[in-house]
């Protein structure tokens, strides 16, 4: 196995991935901001199967965080994910500093029209940064193939229209939750939680699983269900930013639900404490 390589500047991401190409690789990459756990790896090993080469980027990126939110205590776990990516396989990390990527600030990418509900009404300007730093690692990091997690479900489908939309020639792959055995989706915001406030989180999942329950067994009013979802939120964590069932192709929510429509989707964004923590869950509609 090859050492895992550190690039810590574009030039060197960009003669990096070049020297793969030359040697014929098709390149996965796995945009993260650290502070990695069995998600974010679910990824590194979705494209470690599928590509010749896989890159990971590290970075926290600032244009994303609004005002007021977690920029300055964002987890860091620098050694950690090292190990954790070179005992993977992983060819090279790209981790630069935020002087590399912004040095004399950026142009920005005005993101589409699907990143305006839900995360986009709760933190203005999030996906435009995201939008921005995404497309930003793409040119830093050529890659073939990228891969996305589904816990941020409205964040893929913002990356996947910008590629469709500026042409990128990569291929978007969007894999599974994955979560801790009791249920809790795993985010590098966990760190954030106290024992007491984690036992309260698992409400997300528990509320996902109800609204799939009660779709299983043949309820088909969206608006009671969200409502359900909301009242039994508001009774275990400290405010609820939206809790709903949304058309999993529009995020437009879900009332009655249409004849055809084979599959919905819960969203749910929170707080606990202090940590805000979202999940989501799409759920086959039986005909
Ligand atoms: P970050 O929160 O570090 O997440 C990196 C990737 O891991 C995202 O695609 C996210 O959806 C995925 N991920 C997180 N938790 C997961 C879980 N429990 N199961 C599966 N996948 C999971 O998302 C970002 O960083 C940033 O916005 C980024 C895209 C890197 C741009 O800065």
């Amino acid at each position: 196995m090859q050492a895992l390589q550190v690039w810590k500047t574009i030039g060197q991401a960009q003669a990096g991935c070049a020297a793969l190409k030359q040697a014929g690789k098709r390149i996965g990459v796995v945009p993260t901001m650290g502070a990695l756990h069995d998600g974010h790896l679910s990824l590194v090993r979705g494209s470690l199967a599928q590509c010749d080469a896989t890159v990971v980027t590290i970075f926290v990126n600032p244009t994303q965080f609004g005002p007021g939110e977690d920029l300055s205590r964002y987890p860091q776990t620098w050694d950690q994910d090292l190990a954790a990516l070179s005992e993977l396989g992983v060819d090279a990390v790209f981790a630069p500093t935020v002087e590399e990527m912004y040095a004399d600030g950026t142009t920005f990418v005005e993101p589409p029209a699907i990143s305006k509900p839900l995360e986009g009404v709760h933190r203005p300007g999030h996906f435009r940064g995201v939008a921005t730093i995404v497309l930003k690692l793409f040119h830093a990091v050529p890659a073939d193939a990228a891969y996305f997690g589904q816990k941020d479900y409205q964040q893929a489908m913002v990356v996947s229209r910008m590629v469709q939309d500026l042409n990128c020639p990569i291929e978007m792959n969007v894999l599974p939750i994955v979560r801790d055995a009791d249920g809790l989706a795993l985010s590098s915001r966990n760190a954030y939680l106290t024992p007491a406030d984690r036992q309260r989180a698992l409400a997300l999942h528990q509320t996902l699983r109800d609204a799939k329950n009660r779709i299983e067994q043949g309820c088909r009013d969206g608006e009671e269900i969200s409502e359900g979802m909301l009242s039994s939120l508001s009774d275990c964590v400290d405010s609820v930013e939206y809790a709903l069932l949304a058309d999993p192709a529009t995020l437009d929510p879900i009332s009655a639900f249409p004849k055809t429509i084979s599959a919905v989707i819960g969203l749910i964004a929170v707080y606990v404490g202090k940590t805000r923590l979202i999940d989501n869950e799409i759920i086959h509609v039986p005909s």
